[in-house]
C-alpha cells in the first residue's frame, strides 16, 4: 500500500551500554520519539498509511478522538495542517483547567477541539460530527482511536522492516522486540511483519489501560483484518501474542510515585527521558521483568521509545520533580 512520508526515517537505534551492563542484557533503544517534534512518535508512522488512503479516496478532513493528552490527536492535528487538511479532534476526559501539553499543541496547530466528559461516547460524537461536515459539503475521513486498524498498523509492519534492514547493517539479530500497548495498532504492525519475515522475534507488549486478554483480542481482530486486506490467510491460532498488563499501575495515564522515580533515575543516569504514560511504564516493566529473570535468554533485547513526551502535565512534572 502507498504511504506518505512525512515522519523522520529510520529511526536511529542506540546501545543502552551502562544500563545493560547494570542489568547483565544487551538492551538496545529505537528513538522513535525521534520522528519529528509536533509529529513525534509512533502514531506519525501510522498516519503515513492512514492519511494516504484518506487522500485516494478524496476526503478533505480528518476526524479522530483520543484522550486528554492524545499524542496520536496532535500528530493527526500535525499532519492535518501540514497537508491543508480540516482537522476535527474529539477529546474524552475530566475537562482540564489548563490547556497544556498536546491539548496545547492541538489548538495551536489549528484542529477545532470538541471536548466530552468521561460518560459520553466518541464514536458517536465522531459520527455526529461527520454528519455536519457532510451536510456543509466536505468530505470527512475517520480514523479510529490511535490509527489502530487494518490500515494504520501498516506503519509499524513497514517499522519492522526497518529494523530488520537496520540488524543487517548493524550485525546483529534482536530477538526480543519491547513496547507499550496503548490502543494496540503498534503491536499488531510489528507482529504481522515479523509473522511475514519468518524472523521468531519474542513481540512483548506492556499494556497501559487494559488487561491482557482484552488487548489480545483487539490485536487480533486488528491482524486478521490485515491478512484479510493482503488477500492472506490469516494463522489459525495467535499463541505468541505476549502482553504484560503488570504494570499498568494505578490506570491509564494515572502516575504512581514509584513510577515516575524510575523516569527520573533512568534519565540522570542514561540521558533520555521517557513519558509517565506509555514508555515509562513499558520501560518500568521491562527492566523489572529483566530484574526478576524473565528475560535472562535474552540476547538482544530491543525497546523502542515511541515518543509521548509532550502529554507530562503540569501535575505530573511537580509529582516527578518530588522524586528528585
Ligand atoms: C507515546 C505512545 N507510545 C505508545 C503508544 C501505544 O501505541 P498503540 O496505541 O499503537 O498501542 C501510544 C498510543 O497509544 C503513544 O502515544
Amino acid at each position: 500500500m502507498e504511504r506518505l512520508h512525512i515522519a523522520n526515517l529510520p529511526t536511529p537505534i542506540q546501545k543502552l551500554d551502562h544500563l545493560g551492563e547494570e542489568l547483565g542484557v544487551n538492551l538496545y533503544l529505537k528513538r522513535d520519539d525521534f520522528t519529528g517534534t509536533e509529529v513525534s512518535g509512533n502514531k506519525v508512522r501510522k498516519l503515513e498509511f492512514s492519511v494516504q488512503d484518506a487522500l485516494q479516496k478524496g476526503c478533505d478532513t480528518l476526524i479522530t478522538a483520543g484522550g486528554i493528552q492524545s499524542n496520536h490527536c496532535r500528530a493527526t492535528a500535525a499532519v492535518a495542517a501540514k497537508l491543508g487538511l480540516g482537522c476535527d479532534l474529539v477529546i474524552r476526559g475530566e475537562i482540564p483547567t489548563r490547556f497544556e501539553g498536546n491539548l496545547f499543541m492541538d489548538k495551536a496547530l489549528g484542529a477545532r477541539v470538541h471536548l466530552i466528559p468521561l460518560e459520553e461516547s466518541r464514536e458517536e460524537k465522531m459520527d455526529a460530527i461527520v454528519k455536519n461536515l457532510k451536510g456543509q459539503g466536505y468530505k470527512p475521513y475517520v480514523i479510529p482511536v490511535g490509527a489502530s486498524n487494518a490500515v494504520g498498523s501498516l506503519g509499524y509492519a513497514a517499522a519492522m522492516e526497518e529494523i530488520s534492514r537496520q540488524e543487517s547493517s548493524l550485525g546483529i539479530h534482536f530477538d526480543e522486540i519491547v513496547i507499550a500497548v496503548g490502543s494496540g495498532g503498534t503491536y499488531a504492525g510489528l507482529w504481522y511483519a515479523n509473522q511475514k519475515q519468518g524472523a521468531h522475534r519474542k513481540i512483548h507488549g506492556f499494556a497501559v489501560d487494559h488487561n491482557t486478554e482484552v488487548f489480545v483480542e483487539i490485536i487480533t481482530e486488528i491482524l486478521n483484518e490485515m491478512y484479510d486486506n493482503a488477500g492472506l490467510r490469516a494463522p489459525k491460532e495467535y499463541n505468541d501474542i505476549l502482553i504484560n498488563d503488570q504494570y499498568i499501575g494505578d490506570g491509564y495515564a494515572k502516575s504512581r510515585p514509584d513510577e515516575l522515580a524510575f523516569i527520573m533515575k533512568i534519565a540522570r543516569e542514561n540521558g533520555f527521558l521517557l513519558d509517565p504514560v506509555y514508555t515509562g511504564k513499558a520501560f518500568y516493566g521491562l527492566v523489572s521483568e529483566i530484574q526478576k529473570g524473565s528475560f535472562k535468554d535474552a540476547k538482544n533485547i530491543l525497546f523502542i521509545h515511541t515518543g509521548g513526551l509532550q502529554g507530562w502535565t503540569h501535575a505530573q512534572r511537580e509529582m516527578a520533580l518530588k522524586m528528585l
